[in-house]
């Protein structure tokens, strides 16, 4: 069974050109002029274009006391209507501290539900000789990519000698660590101080983690990883500070990787200061929305290249959820949405007003997130023998982003009211349509298939051969050279 994408404007992380994509089965088979095939689908004044990796995801999240309410059914949908047909969530590890049986029971909740693929990231919560043997499991299994959390202390929160350690790890391994660049102590005494001064609505959540806690937190990575050996990929960069450290060790050679996320590209900290009290509780995230100023930095970094891929963190909490922090903003659960809104908010804040470049477009929501987690050309690649995820990307169709006609399961959207003026088309996974614009029928749950990504990607490789060549090593030396001791 072969389909023809025909007529559209093929456009990738390098170039942009006029072609038909012929699709056999799950993967590319063919990429030129005139072709045919069993069936044919219309991209007609359209772009073609990698499906949307969103490398940053929280489904069905056990967190601060309750679950995250997007399931791995609907946030795949929401997903597969957005244009994303691939992500990557984050399992934590629950009571028994087994990263094993994490792995197994994200496993257990996603398969039978996911209707696009999916991966994982693995979180480190501590460190003992249980979670260094279970690492290399975990790669065996295909999770080539660790999280360190520097904040939520008492809970998630890992020191730096946990992390150096983990990082360490990650470098034998030849996987990737991750962090959640906030200083936790600080963030810890923040919030106290807020809490006795009387603010106990949502401002105080944006008052206890200034920026400036998040730069010294991802500064602090980088130079553990520096020591470590090890590549580093800062997760949710919100500010200038992270970018900074970020931009200053790429611009020494360092292998460090930062994510800024469509929310924060586009939402500023007004949101934690408006009269309305679920308006603003419904957009604590950590790290929080900042300043305005920040956004231009983050715009920058993408355009320079100190910043590759835009995630959304997707953490969706419902109105009823955030109201266990009513009387103190530290207990209202942290996060916000993303899934389905990340590409036309990328395209129309970007694209449309000259920020990015479509290629540049497709790099940061696709073929870059691909590279880093080592999935390329498997996924985030128009090319033959790819797997055929491919977005039929239309920039003519807009909307109005809102709860009624999102596919998330939350009661409310961090996006509401935005125009958007482009969405997807069609939505293929490994060659299927799961997605027509217009359509209410959901793709099968259960037809997603978890991808396993290997370890040893070509940058971590290259740094572990520049740091052994550069290691400390003895000074050999004639011991008649070498002064008798009195
Ligand atoms: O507020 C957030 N970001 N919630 C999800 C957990 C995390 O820190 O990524
Ligand atoms: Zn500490
Ligand atoms: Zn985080
Ligand atoms: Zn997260």
């Amino acid at each position: 069974m072969t389909k023809v994408i025909k007529n559209g404007t093929v456009c990738t992380a390098d170039r942009t050109w006029k072609a038909d994509v012929l699709i056999e089965g799950e993967t590319i088979k063919q990429i030129g002029e005139n072709l045919t095939g069993d069936e044919y689908i219309d991209a007609e004044g359209a772009y073609v274009i990698p499906g949307g990796i969103d490398p940053h995801t929280h489904l069905e999240m056990p967190f601060m006391g309750t679950t995250a309410a997007e399931t791995f059914e609907s946030g795949t949908w929401a997903a597969a209507a957005g244009g994303t047909t691939m992500l990557v969530d984050f399992c934590l590890p629950g009571e028994d501290g087994s990263i094993k049986n994490a792995i197994n029971e994200w496993h257990r909740k996603s398969a039978p539900q996911i209707c696009a693929d999916i991966g994982y990231h693995m979180a480190i919560t501590g460190w003992n000789e249980q979670i260094h043997a279970e690492m290399k499991d975990a790669v065996d299994m295909g999770v080539n990519s660790f999280k360190h959390f520097m904040a939520y202390k008492g809970a998630l929160m890992v020191e730096d000698d946990e992390m150096f350690a983990s990082f360490q790890r990650c470098k034998e391994l030849g996987a990737l660590p991750m962090v959640h660049a906030e200083n936790g102590d600080i963030v810890d005494i923040l919030q106290k101080k807020y809490l006795a001064e009387g603010i106990t609505g949502p401002e105080g959540h944006a008052y206890s983690r200034p920026a400036e806690v998040e730069g010294e937190a991802a500064n602090r990575a980088i130079t553990i990883a520096d020591a470590a050996g090890t590549p580093l990929y800062i997760v949710h960069v919100s500010c200038e500070q992270a970018h900074e450290a970020i931009r200053r060790a790429r611009q020494k050679g360092m292998r460090i990787y930062g994510e800024p996320l469509i929310q924060f590209l586009t939402l500023d900290e007004s949101e934690y200061f408006k009269g309305d009290w679920m308006h603003s509780a419904r957009r604590v995230m950590s790290p929080p929305f900042r300043d305005k100023s920040h956004q231009a930095s983050l715009w920058a970094g993408l355009q320079s290249g100190s910043l590759q891929v835009v995630a959304t963190d997707h953490a969706a909490f419902t109105s009823e959820q955030k109201l266990m922090g009513k009387d103190n903003f530290c207990l209202i659960p942290n996060g916000s949405n993303g899934l389905e809104e990340r590409l036309a908010v990328l395209w129309t804040e970007g694209v449309e007003t000259g920020r990015l470049t479509p290629n540049e477009f497709v790099a940061a929501t696709s073929s870059n997130v691909a590279k880093i987690l080592n999935i390329y050309p498997k996924k985030g690649a128009i090319v033959e023998g790819a797997d055929a995820d491919i977005v039929v990307w239309d920039p003519k169709i807009s909307k109005t982003i809102s709860q009624a006609n999102h596919h998330s399961v939350l009661d409310y959207n961090v996006f509401e009211g935005f125009e958007v003026t482009a969405q997807s088309r069609y939505t293929l996974s490994r060659g299927e349509v799961i997605w027509a614009w217009g359509q209410n029928s959901q793709p099968q749950p259960g037809r997603g298939r978890f991808v396993p990504r290997p370890a040893f990607s070509s940058a971590s490789k290259a740094l572990s051969k520049w740091k052994e060549l550069n290691s400390p090593r003895t000074i050999k030396r004639d011991p008649m050279n070498i002064p008798a001791g009195i």
